[in-house]
């Protein structure tokens, strides 16, 4: 496949104007600026684009419904957090064709009928950060960013907002409680951000990898778009491969490709013998096969979940007991505290796979660990306390028998 998303990341200085717009950079803007809002909805809508960040929401209809608020003023955020432990996709993008985010960014101001945008970064990127902050000025010193837009009488400016530090700050709600300077914590939905966002007003936040998408859905048309990979989830992903393969990377590939193909023509192979793999992030659940497909619905028909599709490979030299700990610790030190279900459930899961690691571990752990983990995706506010135990409790199911054999006779 024609790469789209990461098609001018190995151009010199693709982070130039120059080089973006001699390769047709900012021509979806012109196009955009030339057509009604509502036909650019249309034709994202058309597209059948949803969204990159994990959840997987159409991005058309997110826009509509912003558009169609009344309260003012609006705003885009751009979530460039990227938290989910294994995802790095979005970096590349930040980094190599910062460009192509900015026009996305504008194009959808535009349709929305937003004056101002934010990207929220990770504050480690500090790289992308700059990257970004010199190509917002090259973007206004070429008229394609600020007052009057290539003459037209649309306005938009873009603000970075660097990211507060913890894993929640990824979720949308927490991302705008951090940005107007309140502790980053879950707020209850609805009201939906397209109702109630930052500053309590009407918000589209999309995904950095979703986004980048636009400018080729505007120039070619919803219709192409939708026709790329799966039927029910079109498009170009960017797939995080990680752990035990012997070409870990960023991988564009349409939605539907085999995991088994990415594993095996791009990632190079497994190091080793298979043994599971992560295919949404330590968010997902374990799958012991190779052999699913590469989309939002045949992965969560496989028992799983693509999230923002970082796929962690281990191979069957792996200590599943072990990975289960490092995962609670992490989910157990990244919950906000607020709702406790996530608070007490994270923290007791953490110390029963602390005590099968040290062989401390009981029958009953495990049918409580099961347990816990539908009370947590039950009753926890947000999906951090709703998915952190989908790891470990698929590891317990797939894998029992590592667990039993270190419980003491
Ligand atoms: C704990 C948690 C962390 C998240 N982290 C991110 C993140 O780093 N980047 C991101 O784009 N979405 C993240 N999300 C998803 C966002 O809440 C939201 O769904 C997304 O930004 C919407 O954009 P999209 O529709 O383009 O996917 C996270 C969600 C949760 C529950
Ligand atoms: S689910 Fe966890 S992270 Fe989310 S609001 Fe509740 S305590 Fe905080």
């Amino acid at each position: 496949m024609e790469k789209i998303l990461l098609k001018n990341i190995d151009k010199p200085d693709s982070q130039d104007i120059e080089t973006y717009i001699s390769g047709g950079g900012y021509k979806a803007l012109e196009k955009a600026l030339s057509m009604k809002p509502e036909d650019i909805i249309a034709e994202v809508k058309k597209s059948k684009l949803i969204g990159r960040g994990g959840a997987g929401f159409p991005t058309g209809l997110k826009w509509e419904f912003t558009r169609k608020e009344k309260g003012e003023p609006k705003y885009v955020v751009c979530n460039a957090d990227e938290g989910e432990p294994g995802t790095f996709k979005d970096r590349v993008i930040l980094n190599k064709d910062p460009h192509l985010l900015l026009e996305s960014i504008i194009i959808c101001g535009y349709a929305v009928g937003a004056e101002k945008g934010f990207i929220y970064i990770r504050g480690e990127y500090f790289e992308e950060i700059n990257t970004l902050k010199k190509a917002i000025e090259q973007a206004k010193a070429k008229k394609m960013l600020g007052e009057n837009i290539l003459g037209s009488d649309f306005s938009f400016d873009i603000q970075i907002f660097k990211g507060a530090g913890a894993y929640v700050c990824g979720e949308e709600t927490s991302l705008f409680e951090s940005m107007g300077g309140g502790r980053a914590t879950s707020r209850e939905k609805p009201p939906f951000p397209t109702q109630f966002g930052v500053y309590g007003k009407p918000t589209v936040i999309n995904n950095v990898e979703t986004l980048s998408n636009v400018p080729s859905i505007i120039l070619n048309g919803g219709d192409w778009y939708s026709q790329i990979g799966s039927p029910d989830s079109p498009g170009p992903k960017l797939f995080c491969l990680s752990g035990h393969v012997n070409k870990p990377g960023v991988y564009e590939l349409p939605l539907g490709t085999s995991l088994k193909e990415l594993v095996e023509t791009y990632g190079g192979g497994v190091k080793g013998r298979f043994k599971a793999v992560l295919p949404g992030g330590v968010s997902s659940s374990f799958l012991d096969t190779l052999d699913v497909k590469l989309d939002y619905k045949s992965v969560m028909e496989a028992g799983s979940m693509l999230g923002s599709a970082a796929v962690i490979i281990m191979n069957s030299d792996t200590d599943m007991v072990n990975v289960c700990k490092n995962i609670m610790e992490f989910f157990a030190h990244e919950s906000c505290g607020h709702c406790v279900p996530c608070r007490e459930g994270t923290r007791r899961a953490r110390e029963i796979f602390a005590l099968f690691a040290n062989g401390e571990g009981k029958a009953e752990y495990l049918d409580t660990l099961l347990d816990l983990k539908d009370t947590m995706y039950d009753t926890s506010r947000c999906g951090l306390g709703q998915a952190a135990l989908n790891a470990g409790a698929s590891a317990v199911k797939l894998f029992r028998d590592e667990f039993t054999k270190r419980i003491k006779k």
